[in-house]
């Protein structure tokens, strides 16, 4: 049997096009009648929009690594609480651009923070809350920068070097390769239609 409400999470480096396949996401749902709830990280809630502006703002100088590790995880102890969680005990599906793989990938495979440190706080912040499903836009980083560049201003994150990003792009790979079941890649340099069957396709098959 299928079961009430699921975590869904959406990851890639910038530029990907997650806004434009979460909107196909909801249209998806609501054409099936399922209560969802759209969310993104850092951020969600008060709190947590408040701590993304000091992650983001590129005049927040001279922040260690540890000290954006734990910010990340302080918007998301906030978030898990005062919204994930509550929504999926109300049997909503959750759908967060972004969540801890986006830690692995960008503090981890990015910055250079130790895989285990990341672990400690995941299970100190989350308990055994994972996402049931991943979506993993794979895109090269040159073309996603370049695509996130036209979109104006570049954040703290969006102004690190193309070296920064294959990082990135390479732990996100790692990690859908460590589990299948959970992390789905889906080739972000398709056609937007064929970027975006695919992801229904996904939806599809949970069987719901
Ligand atoms: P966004 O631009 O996709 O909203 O994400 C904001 C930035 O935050 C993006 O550059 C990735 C970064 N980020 C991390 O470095 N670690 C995390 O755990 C999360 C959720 C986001």
């Amino acid at each position: 049997m299928a079961k009430a409400s699921y975590f869904i999470t959406i990851e890639g480096i910038e530029g990907v096009g997650k806004s434009t396949n979460i909107d196909a996401i909801k249209i998806y749902l609501e054409n099936l009648d399922i209560d969802y709830l759209v969310t993104r990280e850092p951020g969600g809630t008060e709190l947590a929009e408040k701590i993304r502006l000091l992650l983001l703002d590129n005049y927040t100088e001279g922040i260690s690594d540890t000290t954006e590790l734990l910010l990340i995880f302080a918007a998301r102890a906030q978030h898990i609480e005062e919204v994930i969680r509550p929504a999926l005990d109300q049997g909503k599906w959750v759908i967060c651009d972004r969540f801890t793989d986006a830690t692995y990938a960008y503090q981890g495979g990015g910055r250079g923070l130790e895989r285990e440190k990341i672990a400690e706080l995941e299970s100190l912040v989350q308990g055994r809350l994972r996402p049931d499903l991943t979506i993993i836009l794979d895109l090269d980083p040159a073309t996603g920068l370049a695509r996130a560049a036209k979109r104006g201003n570049l954040d703290r994150f969006e102004k690190e070097e193309l070296e920064f990003f294959d990082r990135v792009r390479e732990s996100y790979l790692h990690i859908a390769e460590q589990e299948p079941q959970r992390c789905k890649v889906v080739n972000a340099a398709q056609s937007v239609a064929d970027v975006k069957q695919d992801i229904l396709r996904i939806l599809a098959d949970l069987g719901v």
